[in-house]
């Protein structure tokens, strides 16, 4: 839907709304209680977008800065996805990929995946989700091993803070500690290694390169610890996302790579994010030298137009599923919606505006520009420890003390304050889950003057914030 398209909705139609909302939704990431009960200020009814503004039903709009959840790319409101959505309803709206059945805009997206992807990769298998892809991974990686039978080559190391989804291996790699409360998770297959956040290394004095040895050494410690030929993969975010938007320290890649060549250990690279453009390259694994052995897309994959999401199986896993077909028949494994027409042609027509647009370039210098100026306009921040970002994802981390790399006390709750002076100035960020963290992924199609107001509106929200924290005694030395 378009701004155009969206009126205001009349205030005793938009009460009934809000209370049936509460009333009936169980919304996710959400504080269930407060929000069935009005406390939460929500729900918050989104009605249109265009371009990079959306609009909410009571008529406020709001310069999206995190693109839905790092999602809409090409941006809102792109008439002509939802006319291609439209035009392969009409000729077919669905038809299942089971048993070899196909269609063609499944077929076409598969070859131009292929062509678009890192070297190496043969096949591509569909699902509706990241988490759902992810879950995908850890079957086929599994069954891989058995057909190699290497039936104890199971565990799969996954990162502290990365984000793989919420489904119950997912939710597993996923290394957020509210995910797995109260949920019997991690499954005991999972392990967790060093979050490679060079501002938050233990020993001041090492340098980056230093400190990616020092990431790589002690997965190569878990490694020997848990037995080599009891590790099957390693899952990583080419930089990691929902847990504090962290690009890798350099050289980081590099040295995990040649841990896991030297055991045998698949590399499954997790670009939900980083895919189609968001770093300034099409994957992740270009902007940073990863050769992965299967990788996971969605999200920038059909800009969020509809759900699709995508494991893309390199030549060496491909190789010996294709040999374990004669022992072990048909893949018991697929969704009734693997493939699904409207989602492979809602791709395909983000794709083209992706190319005819230029978006990864512009990515690359609109986001560029974004982490400059983020970085000039808070550099005297008192309470700003570090501000980071790669292409058109962007972060700022808050800090007691910054230069002692000091964080705030939980209770002050400092990245959601950002969060809300931002948005109440009609910017809306994201306070990530994790630490006092203030992230940005804005649609690609973000203008320099958009960029400009994420700056000047970032800038009086910490402004506000610092004053409030002064008040409260809560800076150093305060
Ligand atoms: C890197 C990564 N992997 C997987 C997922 C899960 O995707 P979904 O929410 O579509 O299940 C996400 C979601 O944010 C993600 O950021």
């Amino acid at each position: 839907m378009t701004l155009e398209a969206t009126t205001p909705r009349d205030s005793a139609a938009l009460a009934e709304l809000e209370a049936a909302d509460r009333a009936y939704v169980l919304h996710p990431s959400t504080q269930l209680k407060a929000h069935a009960h009005g406390l939460s200020g929500g729900p918050q009814i989104i009605t249109g977008g265009q371009g990079a503004t959306i609009r909410d039903a009571h008529g406020n709009e709001f310069l999206d800065g995190f693109a839905g959840l790092y999602c809409v790319n090409i941006g809102y409101g792109r008439t002509e996805v939802a006319d291609a959505i439209s035009r392969q309803a009409h000729a077919l709206a669905y038809y299942h990929s089971y048993a070899g059945y196909s269609n063609e805009p499944l077929i076409e997206l598969s070859e131009r995946l292929i062509r678009m992807a890192p070297a190496g990769m043969s096949r591509v298998y569909y699902g509706l989700s990241g988490s759902d892809a992810n879950e995908t991974q850890i079957k086929l990686v599994w069954y891989y091993n058995n057909i190699l039978g290497r039936t104890t080559k199971k565990k799969i190391i996954s990162r502290h803070r990365a984000y793989h989804g919420s489904g119950v291996m997912t939710g597993s790699l996923t290394g957020l500690p509210v995910f797995h409360q109260a949920f019997d998770l991690p499954m005991p297959q999972i392990r967790h290694t060093l979050t490679p956040h060079y501002y938050r290394r233990e020993d001041a004095g090492m340098s980056e390169l230093e400190f990616s040895q020092y990431c790589a050494d002690e997965l190569e410690r878990m490694i020997l610890e848990e037995g080599p030929d009891t590790v099957a993969a390693f899952i990583g975010e080419p930089v990691l996302g929902t847990g504090g938007i962290i690009p890798p320290p350099e050289g980081y890649w590099e040295a995990i790579q040649a841990v896991l060549h030297r055991y045998d250990i698949l590399l499954i690279a997790d670009e939900v994010i980083t895919g189609f453009g968001r770093l300034g390259t099409p994957f992740g694994c270009d902007r940073y030298g990863i050769e992965p052995d299967l990788m996971t897309l969605a999200k920038g994959l059909t800009s969020a137009y509809a759900p699709l999401s995508a494991v893309m199986v390199g030549d060496r896993v491909w190789r010996v599923l294709e040999e374990g077909a004669d022992r072990l028949g048909a893949l018991g494994h697929g969704w009734t919606y693997s493939g699904h027409p409207l989602g492979t042609a809602a791709a395909l027509a983000n794709l083209d505006i992706i190319e005819r647009e230029g978006l990864i370039e512009k990515a690359r210098t609109t986001g560029d520009y974004l982490l400059s100026s983020l970085r000039e306009a808070l550099k005297d921040s008192p309470i700003v420890g570090e501000v980071r970002g790669a292409g058109m994802l962007a972060a700022v981390e808050f800090a007691r003390d910054p230069a002692a790399r000091l964080p705030f006390a939980p209770k002050y709750k400092v990245g959601v304050h950002v969060y809300e002076a931002c948005r109440a100035r009609g910017v809306l960020a994201r306070a990530m889950p994790h630490g006092d963290i203030l992230g940005f992924a804005p649609p690609l199609v973000l203008t320099h003057a958009e960029a400009d107001r994420i700056i000047e509106t970032t800038r009086e929200a910490v402004a506000a914030v610092t004053d409030d924290l002064s008040n409260q005694g809560a800076l150093s030395g305060g």
